[in-house]
């Protein structure tokens, strides 16, 4: 068992009060490789935001969860070295069983995900308290989901949303003592969000989705006032991406996100953590096909790796000043 404390790194408890305090969010990124945890971390200090760090159970089958550790400890003392040691969170996205997240806290995380939101409510208030339980022993704090996203969350895949209902979050929230919650409100994961069809086109004919559910949100706020909210699924899909991606050989097809101005919105409430994933796999991978195109000779994966991680560490940048709100803020 090793502690989070001892690597240098912060559960998410102070950061999301202060978040809601200071009407901003703190930028939860996924990573999987020592390219984007650079770009996050320079990023971060750079802009002195504070962040979490997100590993999903795919990204432990890839890397190896002794390598993320590590690679985590890193971060804390390259923050360092950088020149400003920012609060840094290390958090298991998407946990699906209470053995994920015990084994997560004993391997340094000083935050988990449980996510219950595919099982039936009493299931899912169940293990979450159960995940709570366990990790306040060791001062880990603990984020629950209710309501289901469309699209795909690890394996499952869901038509619709299932929006959460209001009624249910003071119950889940009394019953399991987590620290956090997930709020489905027409996000989803991945870089489709929206089909074509359910989008109407501006002036400029840019396609613009519908609202989400901000309704939805106030609903939760007046029940649980003050109480940390989660946004998943919440990239953007920069258009100027998925163009480069698509002229230099890609295939990206009705590529539609969450808009900013949403977000910006969205940051000013009880939302105090917001997960972006998508958008830095957009970003590596325009930098390496326009590369791969304008430098067919290089094959030194410093080349274009190099570049990639510059393209991603502008937009995580872009993201904590301009959408997120948590610049200047560690
Ligand atoms: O919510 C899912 C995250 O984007 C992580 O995706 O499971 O493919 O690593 P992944
Ligand atoms: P995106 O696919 O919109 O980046 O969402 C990521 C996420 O929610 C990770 O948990
Ligand atoms: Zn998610």
């Amino acid at each position: 068992m090793i502690s989070y404390k001892e690597l240098g790194l912060v559960n998410s408890r102070e950061l999301f009060k202060e978040a809601i305090e200071g009407k901003y969010a703190i930028p939860a990124f996924n990573f999987n490789n020592m390219e984007q945890l650079q770009a996050i971390v320079s990023a971060c200090v750079e802009e002195s935001s504070p962040v979490i760090l997100q590993v999903s159970s795919g990204a432990r089958k890839y890397a190896n969860q002794t390598i993320l550790r590590y690679l985590a400890q890193g971060a804390v003392e390259y923050a360092k070295e950088l020149g400003k040691n920012i609060p840094i969170v290390l958090h298991l996205d998407h946990g699906d069983t209470f053995e994920l997240c015990k084994n997560c806290i004993e391997y340094g995380f000083s935050s988990v995900m449980i996510d219950g939101s595919h099982h039936a409510y009493d299931e899912n208030v169940e293990l979450t308290r159960k995940v709570v339980e366990y990790a306040h022993q060791y001062d880990v704090t603990v984020e629950g989901e209710l309501g289901v996203l469309a699209g795909i969350e690890d394996d499952v895949v869901a038509e619709q949303h299932t929006y959460t209902r209001p009624e249910e979050v003071e119950d889940f929230v009394a019953k399991t003592g987590v620290d956090s919650l997930a709020i489905s409100i027409g996000t989803s994961h991945g870089a489709n969000k929206f089909k074509p069809e359910q989008c109407t086109r501006n002036a400029d004919g840019v396609l613009v989705p519908p609202p989400l559910r901000f309704d939805i949100l106030e609903a939760i706020e007046k029940r649980i006032p003050g109480f940390p909210i989660v946004l998943h699924g919440s990239s953007s899909v920069p258009q100027d991406l998925v163009k480069i991606i698509n002229n230099n050989g890609g295939k990206l097809k009705d590529a539609i996100g969450i808009p900013e101005e949403e977000l910006r919105h969205a940051a000013q409430s009880a939302v105090c953590k917001i997960n972006i994933d998508s958008d830095g796999r957009l970003a590596m991978t325009a930098a390496i096909r326009e590369n791969f195109i304008l430098h067919p000779e290089w094959f030194d994966p410093r080349q274009y790796l190099g570049p990639a991680r510059e393209t991603l560490k502008q937009l995580y940048k872009h993201k904590v000043v301009h959408v997120l709100g948590s610049a200047g803020h560690a």
